[in-house]
This record gives structure tokens, sequence and C-alpha cells, in this order.
């Protein structure tokens, strides 16, 4: 989503890894993304709590578990949702036209297996998603910025990688697609 988040700033110090990727540009709240988020939200939806989720509890069972991080429109998510029903399907995305639209067709296929975040990727890792809890995350395209001075502000740099390595259990695997070789 390119024209509605850009990159923002990058911040490291000893105490804290702030890595912000984006910087939302969206405007109002239109009525069909409000519909979405009033009709479907109960079900797909996740509220950032800061606190580490038991996502046992969340999808009733204890199945091997998938984040999309930055999952846009949602097209993927949706696919693999169906593709692997024996999985659970974590999503997070701060573009919120892209929640709205993923929950509508999440519902209209009546698929189970998947809750969403509108948030930011990096705060959800560092306290909803205890260590451990994933087997497999996956990233496509994150980062459309192809200028130099853009470098810093990228989601994929060792920090994240850090953080994402202590999040996926031993054997688990990181699926990252990019067209931009850096
Ligand atoms: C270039 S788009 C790619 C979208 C999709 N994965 C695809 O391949 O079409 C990158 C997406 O990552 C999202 N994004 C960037 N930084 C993020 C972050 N820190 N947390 C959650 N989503 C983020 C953006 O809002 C955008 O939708």
């Amino acid at each position: 989503m390119s024209d509605e988040t850009t990159p923002a700033t990058h911040h490291t110090d000893a105490h804290e890894r702030r890595i912000r990727s984006f910087v939302l540009r969206q405007g109002r709240f239109t009525p069909a993304q409000q519909r979405a988020f009033d009709q479907h939200w109960a079900r797909y939806g996740l509220d950032y709590s800061g606190k580490a989720r038991d996502f046992v509890a969340t999808f009733g069972r204890d199945a091997s578990r998938v984040l999309e991080i930055g999952f846009g429109n949602g097209e993927q998510l949706l696919h693999s949702a169906q593709a692997e029903s024996a999985r659970d399907f974590i999503g997070v995305e701060v573009h919120r036209p892209g929640v709205g639209r993923l929950m509508n067709a999440l519902a209209d296929a009546d698929v189970g297996n998947v809750r969403l975040y509108n948030h930011d990727a990096v705060e959800v890792l560092e306290h909803e998603i205890a260590p451990g809890a994933l087997d497999e995350v996956r990233i496509y395209f994150p980062d459309p910025w192809h200028k130099k001075r853009h470098n810093k502000r990228r989601l994929i740099q060792p920090a994240f990688l850090e953080l994402l390595a202590t999040r996926v259990a031993r054997g688990g695997r990181l699926h990252l697609a990019t067209d931009w070789a850096d």
C-alpha cells in the first residue's frame, strides 16, 4: 500500500528497539470500511492488548500457527487459510482498508482459522506473541521503498529478524519474498 504508507523513523538504543516501517495516511474511515469492522471485527479481529496472547484459547485448538506480516489486501492470506485448513493464521496489517477487505472476504467464504491485528507488527511481535509461539512467519514484498535513504527504515533488518527468530519455534520457518535484491 505504498500510496498510503510511507517509511518513518528508525530508532535503536540500549534500552529499546524500535523499527517504524510505516506512517499511516489513511484519512477518513469510509462507511464501507466501518461496516466491515462493525460486522466482522468481533469474529476476526484481535485488539492489541500489549500482553502475551493465548492463541490456543483464541482459536479453540492447538494447531500449527502461521503469522503473515503486512498482508496488504489479504488475497494470499485468504488463499493460504483455505488451502491449509489444519493450520491457524494470524495476520498483521496497519493498513485499515486492507484489514476491512480481508474480513469481508473471510466472512463471505466462512473461513474460521484466521485472526487479524490492525496494528504495528513490531509491537505485536514484541508484546502479544510469546517466545516460540509461531511455526512459520510469512512476509511478502514488505518494503516498497527503493531509495537508499530509506534503507534504515525497512522492516527487514537485523533487529527485526532477531525479534522474529525468538518468536518462531525451533525448526520453524521464515518465508520471505521480495523483488528488492538488497
Ligand atoms: C508493499 S505492501 C505488500 C502487501 C502484500 N504483502 C503483497 O504482497 O501484496 C507492504 C505492506 O506491509 C504493511 N506494513 C508495513 N509495515 C508494517 C508494520 N510494521 N506492521 C504491519 N504492517 C506493515 C503495509 O501497510 C503494506 O500493506
